[in-house]
């Protein structure tokens, strides 16, 4: 075949593909078998194999995950993505037609598109003449972070727009969602691998669209619904919301099939009865329904307040409650020693899910809710929140009912339990003695943003500890393949990828380190202010606790903690062997009350010639700045790389100086 024939071939083999999948996906309608599609798809990629030079990003075969990222750039919107204003009653909702009838001097009843309000993550999907060319997270609305190699694993999210209509610059806005099924099997595998399970669909959606390895995401069950758009350039802009939904189906994108446009706000209401009837039944997991006014010259009029628009409603359902027998109360026992009553209940569904157990968060709450173990109790559960008690139906209490105690001893380690008089939490006084808070002491150390040991899910901490292979977080680094091969449910290629992890996690900075740690109350704030101010471990090792407060952000609470932690033997033979094994990061620049930057904020705006933007965001850091994603009046100077968007011109409403890349270079030249 000659090159030509080839391409010819290639675009033909993509359009079927992308054909396919449009009646897949999109109509729900396949008009191949899955194997007469597999069989399309492999002549593509090998074609594409043996002639790289013509694959494209808008090619289907592009889906599987390009390289991990060592970090999200950030992504400024150029509309910013707003939120919406809840209603959680009919006459809030009464109340917001009224508003808007008053606003507009209507007094006929109004057109609004009603929508199933989805529990995912929004985003935002750019494209430049129907191609795909970035995706981003809504962020705080204003920025963003750029997920685009993540968004393209999705099969739903079009990497090219069908048909010709569409405009030259278009922003679609939509919802990625974990469909329910996919979840439980995921959380199935999770369980298996001892891995940590996602608490709901929308946390699972939430992390597998932030993971800095597109080959994870790709993995994921994703989907994605739109509902409406930010840039639309190059074309007229339809009348109604309805017809914008309507483009977007034309040109690929799922919009959700409940979807309805109805006169008059009753109609609205009807709306949400029938989709609160079918909730259960629907295949992805739904907290209201949104009511949109339909025309756009009318959602023009009204305008915005603060961060959400006037036109536009979420309806809530609320949180689903459910009556159950409080049969028991068991006392969890944390890192930090505190103890948190939990019940276990009767088992009960709810809204989705079958739930066992509640928090009952601590003594003051059960005092307070006079819980007796035998209550027959109301429980709820409401989006991402561990399922609570409310209340007791007291009338059924039974004359057997057990008052609840606080234990005397840790249920763990025996250890005596120790409660400062006027606050809330027991603790258990056992320490590292206590395996439970080695448990959790081991899994906060490996945890993603302390020292990221990718593996060692919890359920494989509590099973090194409990078969005594580790004490603390330094044994971790003398596990060998025999030991870890030999766990259950352990195959050799985990156990090496394992000491894979391990090796790799050696590698880190100061503040991960000292975070990792788990010193009380040290989170990573105060861990990196800490870092940035020693700069080593040995000075950190002298510093007192009048020392330590002298700390921007650290006051004597904190001070008194890490104090005591450094001065602890244990502590210090358990840092000893984890620098023996290996443990080190670059040498930390170390600030102090000195620091040129000091006070000053800045913000990063643009694309830099000679710096990543981590790059430029360190050196400033290492100068004692702060680095903010968004320009405000109390920025000192805005960094201005090539495309800079919003925040430029943001900067120059608010009158902040701007520093333009060269100015910027001479700047930290004339610094360091
Ligand atoms: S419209 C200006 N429609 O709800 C209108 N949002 O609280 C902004 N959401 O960030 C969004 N389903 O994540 C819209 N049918 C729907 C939605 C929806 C879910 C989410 C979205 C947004 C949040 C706003």
């Amino acid at each position: 075949m000659t090159e030509k024939s080839i391409r010819e071939r290639i675009e033909q083999l993509r359009k079927e593909i992308n054909e396919h999948n449009y009646h897949y996906y999109v109509l729900s309608d396949p008009v191949i078998s899955d194997a007469e599609f597999d069989r399309v798809f492999r002549e593509l990629q090998e074609l594409e194999k043996a002639n790289p030079q013509l694959i494209t990003l808008d090619s289907p075969t592009q889906r599987v995950g390009a390289k991990p990222l060592s970090a999200f750039t950030q992504v400024t919107h150029q509309i910013p993505m707003l939120s919406l204003d809840n209603a959680f009653t009919d006459a809030e909702v009464h109340a917001f037609d009224k508003r808007i009838h008053d606003r507009l001097h209507i007094n006929t009843e109004l057109e609004y598109v009603c929508e199933p309000k989805l529990d995912g993550l929004a985003v935002s999907l750019h494209y430049e003449d129907g191609i795909f060319v970035q995706g981003a997270t809504r962020g705080d609305g204003e920025t963003g972070e750029d997920i685009t190699e993540n968004l393209r694993t999705i099969a739903t999210v079009p990497l090219k727009l069908r048909g010709k209509g569409y405009p030259s610059t278009l922003e679609v806005r939509g919802e990625v969602y974990m469909p329910k099924a996919g979840f439980l099997a995921l959380n199935k595998k999770a369980e298996i691998h001892g891995e940590k399970l996602f608490a709901n669909p929308r946390n699972a959606a939430a992390g597998s669209l932030r993971q800095l390895d597109p080959r994870i995401t790709a993995k994921r069950p994703l989907a994605l619904f739109c509902y409406g758009i930010g840039v639309y350039k190059g074309k007229d802009i339809p009348s109604t919301h309805n017809e914008i939904l309507k483009e977007l189906k034309e040109w690929g994108f799922i919009v959700n099939p409940e979807i309805e446009v109805v006169t008059g706000i009753d109609k609205c209401l009807k709306f949400y009865e029938r989709i609160g009837k079918i909730r259960s039944e629907l295949v992805y997991e739904i907290d209201g329904v949104v009511y949109k006014v339909n025309q756009l010259k009318e959602q023009e009029r009204l305008g915005f307040v603060s961060r959400a628009p006037r036109w536009a409603v979420a309806h809530k359902f609320p949180a689903e409650q459910a009556t159950t027998v409080l049969e028991d109360v068991e006392f969890q026992v944390g890192r930090t020693g505190a103890l948190t009553p939990v019940a276990r209940l009767k088992p009960v569904f709810v809204s989705g899910v079958t739930v066992s157990n509640a928090t009952l968060h601590n003594m003051d709450e059960v005092r307070r809710k006079d819980i007796y173990i035998g209550d027959t109790v109301i429980i709820q559960r409401a989006g991402d929140v561990i399922p609570e008690v409310v209340e007791v139906i007291k009338k059924l209490r039974p004359a057997h009912a057990k008052k609840i105690n606080l234990p005397k001893d840790c249920p763990v380690c025996h250890s005596k339990i120790e409660q400062i008089e006027g606050e809330a939490i027991a603790r258990c006084s056992g320490g590292l003695y206590c395996s439970a808070q080695r448990k959790e002491a081991i899994k906060h150390f490996a945890s993603r943003r302390a020292m990221d040991i990718e593996g060692l899910g919890d359920k494989l901490v509590e099973q090194l500890v409990d078969a005594d292979l580790i004490k603390n977080p330094a044994d971790l680094y003398t596990l060998t393949l025999d030991q870890l091969s030999g766990l259950e449910r352990m195959a050799e290629k985990s156990a090496q990828n394992l000491l894979d992890a391990l090796e790799k996690s050696k590698k880190t900075t100061f503040a991960r380190f000292l975070y990792a740690l788990g010193i009380r109350e040290v989170g990573e704030a105060t861990a990196k202010s800490l870092a940035r101010h020693y700069g080593d471990l040995e000075s950190l090792f002298n510093a007192t606790q009048e020392d330590l407060q002298t700390i921007r952000d650290v006051g004597p609470v904190v001070a008194k903690h890490a104090a005591m932690f450094f001065s602890e033997n244990h502590n210090k033979k358990v840092i000893e062997k984890l620098l023996t094994v290996g443990i080190h990061w670059p040498k930390t620049i170390k600030s102090d009350a000195n620091l040129p930057l000091k006070d000053k904020t800045f913000v990063l705006t643009g694309t830099l010639q000679d710096f990543s933007r981590e790059e430029a965001k360190e050196k400033l850091e290492n100068l004692g700045a702060k680095v903010a994603g968004s320009v405000s009046a109390k920025t000192s100077y805005v960094v201005v790389g090539a495309d800079a968007g919003s925040k430029l011109k943001k900067a120059q409403e608010l009158g902040v100086s701007i520093m333009d890349e060269k100015a910027f270079s001479d700047f930290l030249r004339e610094l360091t």
